[in-house]
């Protein structure tokens, strides 16, 4: 078995599989611009497999390519991204192309020129349905309309399109992951990611023992999937031997919004002096939601058929991540 390389590896989505892949034992190779975090470093020494770091930039070539020649990669995440929200899409739309799209076709082609990459996981995202999840109450692979808004959006919904095409055209094995919004362990501001889930925010603010104040109730209808049950399902992606779909969402296809106080009430009997209220109308809240529309929830039958389904309750979701954090955050 070769390694896995994964591009914006010390991210917080690439940490979770990077995890999950030493914990089976496997060589991960992280190529990215920021370093590994020390808890991450700590954490995964623990863990079986070798891991690799080389922090460096997707847009240098020579470097991608000194990469897969130098650790027999067999297995591809082009996961470096720059999640804009509307400042930086605004403000730098070139930069957003380069490393979204430019970024994912020179990972694509120095794994072709390699010759040893038998399966490339795209990183597309749930943002690829853009207006269609205001409108479709099941956002399906194949039914709904993929109308992006964002520049992060059509970015992602490029990557899986030019990906599998490219992947056709140079004899790559591609499978297109669109991720729905995830949350919990190793969620940090990367400096790229410019909205941070409200879990994350609540979790700071229960470690801090401060008073989050949440939007008015009702929350909109929101599908969050737990790291860890993310990382799960990439694993599924990357070792199906016949994949069943080139195009899989990945989510817990749950609507979390009635979960959420549930889930302020455990932190806050996990963790003194943390306090938790709905905002009064008028109020401003400390805890901002990543959308205030209500939102479809992300068929899952497709990651069904790859053998994938959300494992964490959010109940039990919240509960791990509280583990984690105590653990890894104090
Ligand atoms: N987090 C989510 O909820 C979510 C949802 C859908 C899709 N995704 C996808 O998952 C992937 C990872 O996202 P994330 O949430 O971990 O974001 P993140 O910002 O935490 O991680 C992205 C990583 O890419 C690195 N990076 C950015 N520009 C780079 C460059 N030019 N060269 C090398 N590295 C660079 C960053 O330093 C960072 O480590 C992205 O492709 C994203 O589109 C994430």
């Amino acid at each position: 078995m070769g390694a896995v390389l994964i591009t914006g590896g010390a991210g917080f989505v690439g940490l979770n599989v990077a995890e999950a892949l030493l914990a089976r034992g496997e060589e991960v190779v992280i190529f990215g611009r920021e370093p590994l975090p020390e808890a991450a470093a700590c954490a995964f020494a623990a863990l079986p497999g070798r891991l690799a770091v080389l922090e460096r930039d997707v847009r240098e070539e020579a470097a991608l390519r000194a990469a897969f020649a130098a650790h027999a990669v067999d297995r591809v995440l082009p996961f470096a991204a720059i999640t804009a929200g509307p400042e930086r899409e605004s403000a730098e739309p070139e930069a957003v192309l380069d490393v979204n799209v430019k970024g994912v076709v020179a990972t694509l082609r120095a794994a072709r020129d390699s010759g040893g990459v038998r399966r490339v996981l795209l990183p597309s995202s749930s943002a690829v349905y853009g207006e269609s999840a205001y409108t479709h109450p099941v956002l399906d692979e194949a039914r709904t309309p993929c109308v992006p808004a964002s520049l992060y959006g059509v970015t992602k919904y490029a990557v899986e399109r030019l990906g599998l095409r490219l992947a056709a055209l140079w004899g790559l094995d591609a499978v297109a992951a669109r991720i729905g919004a995830a949350f919990g362990p190793w969620e940090r501001d990367s400096g790229v990611r410019d909205t941070l889930s409200p879990f994350h925010a609540l979790m700071q603010a229960a470690l801090m023992g401060r008073q989050a104040v949440l939007p008015p109730a009702p929350l909109p209808s929101y599908d969050w999937v737990y790291a860890r049950d993310l990382a799960a399902g990439l694993l599924k992606l990357l070792d199906a031997e016949l994949p069943p779909h080139r195009v899989v969402n990945l989510a817990s296809g749950l609507d979390w919004a009635p979960h959420v106080p549930a889930l302020c009430e455990a932190l806050a009997a996990r963790f003194p002096g943390f306090r938790w209220r709905h905002a009064a109308p008028g109020e401003a809240p400390t805890i901002r939601l990543n959308d205030s529309r209500p939102r479809g929830v992300l068929a899952t039958a497709r990651a069904a058929a790859f053998g994938w389904q959300a494992r964490h309750t959010p109940e039990a979701a919240m509960a791990d991540y509280a583990s984690w954090a105590a653990a890894w955050l104090r």
